[in-house]
């Protein structure tokens, strides 16, 4: 307990959001590190094939869980955990409690890492954790969730601007979403049987980016863009028209995943009705923030957080039209089953949702810090490596997903097809170079800001 009190105490004001940046920068690094790997092996499969804790069918689930709940998730709530009390004018209900969640989801990342290294997996996509880890991310999105309500609970602010509805949407449908997903009430599979089981893992699935990263990351999109280029909000009442119609059509698209599978037809019906109905709230989101920031490109270059995020938002725009599109049936004829997929799931996790949380965090950091960033030009740089590293990677692994895709419709087997598409794992890893330079930069430059930066205080 006291040395709790002494970390608190020692990270000083906002100590959540700094706790909860520093674990995102982070995890950042570690989970672009065995991404690296698993792509190392996608290139030469022996390599290293006698380290049993990294060997693909371990590094690959580690990478994904470290993107999406240590580097992006954290990144994005750090944010929040900033934003939520100044937008509701009152004080962050605990910090102490936020610096303890971040202590505790650090350490059940960290269990999390070895168990999956170790084979405990449950071998399901999104759901591989082991049931005692799958309490822990429940009991600390319950954490958080507590921590957010009550500051809204004590708010000075009437009335809840629209990334408020966000965060809070975002950590309450998740942990309820997460316990469900991950069928927390069988501790020994995580799972159902057959087919209701592929049903409940693409609920949940997609849900973790349609109602945990897409939320948090509009969160921030809301609340950086106006404020860095001094402009209210477009419109208010779109701001709600995009959340709401976010909230109703982005949880029935699960069974997009399930189109090649005999799940009910009519269960798929609404999956693709959905997908492409989601171009309602992505293009009202679109629209009120682009029109919020219209004319106002030069702020935004200035300010390296908001130049961040606004990239996130036309990431955010691809994902989508990409997405509605692979989610008609005759398309995923084609991009189903191979990497056009992987494709996607970088330009939407990575691209669009990882982008913006850097860019809350850049935005963030010299408030909560009270100095200027440590390196503006490093962060420029992290930009750079990250955004030509990422689009390289995803426009490398759209060809790739066409080639597999095409062979597959065309009766060629996979192991013909390998050998033409090795290059491209070659320029994919490559790429991925560029993001892992920029990881960990981006982890210099953070822990420069918190800890030992000369820059003189700005208020
Ligand atoms: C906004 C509209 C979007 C639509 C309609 C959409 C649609 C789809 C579809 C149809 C698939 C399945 C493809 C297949 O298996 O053949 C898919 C996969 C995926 N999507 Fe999206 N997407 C959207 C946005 C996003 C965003 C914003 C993110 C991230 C925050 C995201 C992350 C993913 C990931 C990670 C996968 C891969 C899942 C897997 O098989 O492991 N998507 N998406
Ligand atoms: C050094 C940079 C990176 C490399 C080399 C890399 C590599 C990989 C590899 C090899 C896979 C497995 C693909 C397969 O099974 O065929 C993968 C999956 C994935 N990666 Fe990355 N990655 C990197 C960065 C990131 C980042 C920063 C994010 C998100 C913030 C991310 C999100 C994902 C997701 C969501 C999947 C699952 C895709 C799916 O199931 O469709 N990756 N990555």
């Amino acid at each position: 307990m006291a040395s709790i009190v002494n970390i608190t105490e020692k990270l000083g004001s906002q100590a959540a959001a700094k706790a909860f940046t520093l674990t995102s920068a982070v995890w950042f690094a570690f989970a672009t590190s065995f991404g690296m790997i698993a792509a190392g092996y996608l290139i030469a499969p022996d390599f290293m094939a006698n380290i049993e804790f990294i060997q693909f069918g371990r590094s690959r689930p580690i990478h994904v869980n470290l993107v999406l709940f240590g580097f992006v998730t954290p990144g994005l709530l750090a944010a929040a955990l900033y934003y939520a009390p100044r937008l509701l004018r009152t004080h962050l209900y605990s910090q102490r409690l936020g610096v303890v969640t971040a202590i505790l989801w650090n350490l059940t990342l960290v269990i999390g890492v070895i168990s999956l290294g170790m084979g405990y997996s449950q071998g399901r996509e999104y759901a591989e954790l082991p049931w005692a880890v799958d309490l822990m991310i429940a009991g600390l999105f319950g954490l958080v969730i507590f921590n957010l309500f009550m500051t809204v609970h004590r708010r000075q602010e009437p009335i809840l601007y629209v990334s408020i509805w966000y965060a809070c949407a975002a950590v309450v449908l998740t942990a309820v979403g997460y316990c469900l997903g991950n069928v927390i009430w069988k501790p020994d599979s995580g799972a159902l049987l057959g087919i209701p089981d592929a049903i409940l893992l693409w609920f949940y699935g997609h849900n973790i980016f349609g109602l945990l990263l897409t939320p948090l990351a509009l969160g921030v999109a809301y609340y950086v863009l106006p404020l860095a280029t001094r402009s209210p909000l477009y419109s208010h009442t779109l701001s709600l028209i995009g959340f709401w119609s976010l909230i109703v059509v982005y949880t029935h698209v699960g069974t997009h995943h399930l189109l090649q599978v005999p799940v009910p037809t009519w269960l798929k019906a609404i999956s693709i009705v959905d997908s492409v109905g989601m171009v309602i709230p992505v293009m009202v989101f679109l629209i009120n923030i682009w029109f919020t920031v219209k004319g106002k490109l030069g702020d935004i270059h200035a300010d390296i957080g908001a130049k961040f995020v606004f990239t996130g938002t036309i990431m955010y725009f691809f994902a989508n039209i990409q997405g509605s599109f692979m989610a008609l049936p005759q398309v995923q004829r084609v991009t189903h089953f191979n990497n056009w997929v992987v494709g996607h799931a970088h330009l939407g996790v990575f691209a669009f949702a990882g982008i913006t949380a850097l860019g809350g965090l850049y935005f963030i950091l010299p408030k909560i810090t009270k100095k200027p960033l440590y390196s503006r030009y490093l962060a420029d740089l992290q930009y750079w490596l990250i955004l030509i590293g990422v689009s390289v990677m995803i426009i490398d692994l759209t060809i790739v997903g066409l080639l597999q895709g095409n062979a597959w419709l065309n009766g060629e087997t996979v192991y013909r097809v390998l050998p033409e598409i090795h290059l491209y794992y070659v320029i994919r890893a490559s790429a991925g170079l560029f993001i892992l330079s920029g990881a960990y930069l981006g982890l210099y430059n953070i822990v420069r800001t918190l800890f030992f930066n000369p820059g003189a205080a700005t208020e």
